[in-house]
């Protein structure tokens, strides 16, 4: 299936403009679309459900949704990257998006989402992250533990009581993560 099919077909929220015109004028291959789609849909629930079970925590909700989308944008000069492993993409997303005139802001996550437990992790950052990982149903205990501990210093929540929180909604968007997987896995790379 094409890229156009990735960016547009049914099933999953669309991608910011912006981002589905980069992935447009870049060529990217529809795999990498199709990722990038999951992703940011799982980002969109997360962002939504911070807003309503957390309105007094400030996160940047359209970075983290750009980020989600563009992540691994990287991946068009590295499509190897996308059936494999491998970090090439993360510095050469990050030059791409800033050469294409995106802000520091918006193009960091390109760098930043597999370098989660660094220094200079903002939240935005660490959800990107989380987003990336639990659409495949993926946990990573020590990530979630960094988002709580963000949770409740910034609302003044008990740890326990926000990491209850937090766990409830990624068992529910866990649940959805093999109609992601066969949404990406119908498109080529
Ligand atoms: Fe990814």
């Amino acid at each position: 299936m094409s890229l156009d099919s990735a960016l547009t077909g049914p099933g999953f929220r669309p991608l910011p403009e912006r981002a589905a015109v980069l992935l447009e004028q870049l060529g990217a291959p529809p795999r990498l679309g199709a990722h990038l789609r999951a992703v940011h849909d799982v980002a969109c629930e997360i962002v939504t459900w911070l807003g309503e079970r957390y309105p007094s925590v400030v996160v940047d909700g359209e970075a983290v949704l750009f980020g989600a989308a563009t992540h691994d944008i990287g991946k068009v000069r590295h499509p190897a990257e996308l059936s494999g492993p491998g970090a090439e993409h993360e510095p050469v997303g990050y030059a791409l998006l800033r050469d294409l005139g995106v802000e520091e802001r918006l193009a960091r996550f390109a760098r930043t989402h597999a370098a989660w437990d660094g220094p200079g992790i903002e939240i935005e950052d660490l959800l990107v992250t989380l987003a990336d990982k639990v659409w495949k149903a993926k946990r990573v205990p020590e990530l979630e533990q960094l988002v709580v501990d963000r949770l409740a210093a910034a609302s003044g929540e008990p740890a326990w009581e926000a990491f209850i929180k937090l766990d409830d909604l990624l068992d529910r968007i866990a649940a959805g993560a093999e109609e992601r997987l066969a949404f990406q896995t119908a498109h080529d790379v």
